[in-house]
């Protein structure tokens, strides 16, 4: 009866958590994120989205498989500005360095405030282009 309940208790957290999951990714960012936000949407979802055919969620998801790092960057909670500075200034394997002229300084820092924002003020997840949709689920609306 112990271990029932115990059990019981597991499930109902579970659930719980999923649907604070689910909760907290809807609507718009909170206002002081929506420039950093609408950078990642122009520069990083076209690779970064959470699609998982997108090569960036892609590379991610075979990076972290078996670790509980999400390949959405949006998604992550582990990242540092530091850490985005260096890979955005920078890239890495298919991903282009952005000079200044593309990302300003204070775009990048924009971007690296939403990037580490609590999950919760992050919004919905930035919708992938209106043509990249189409090219990926032959115009069906998902
Ligand atoms: C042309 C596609 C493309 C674009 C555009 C792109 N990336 Fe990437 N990015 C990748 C790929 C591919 C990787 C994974 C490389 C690997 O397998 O380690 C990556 C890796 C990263 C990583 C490393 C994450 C980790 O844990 O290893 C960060 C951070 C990152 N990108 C941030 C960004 C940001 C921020 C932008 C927008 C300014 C951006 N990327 C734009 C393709 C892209």
């Amino acid at each position: 009866m112990r271990l029932l309940l115990a059990s019981a208790a597991l499930l109902a957290a579970g659930v719980g958590a999923v649907a604070a999951q689910d909760a907290v990714r809807t609507g718009p960012a909170a206002p002081e994120l929506a420039e950093g936000k609408a950078v990642y949407a122009h520069w990083c979802a076209p690779c970064h989205a959470a699609e998982p055919s997108l090569p960036g969620t892609m590379s991610l998801a075979a990076k972290y498989d078996g670790s509980d790092i999400p390949a959405a960057l949006e998604d992550r909670t582990d990242l540092s500005a530091p850490v985005i500075g260096v890979f955005v200034r920078n890239g890495v394997a298919w991903m282009p360095p952005f000079r200044p002229t593309e990302i300003s300084d204070a775009e990048l820092a924009q971007l690296s405030a939403y990037l580490t924002a609590p999950l919760e003020d992050r919004g919905a997840h930035t919708p992938l282009l209106a043509d990249e949709m189409v090219q990926l689920h032959g115009g069906s609306s998902e």
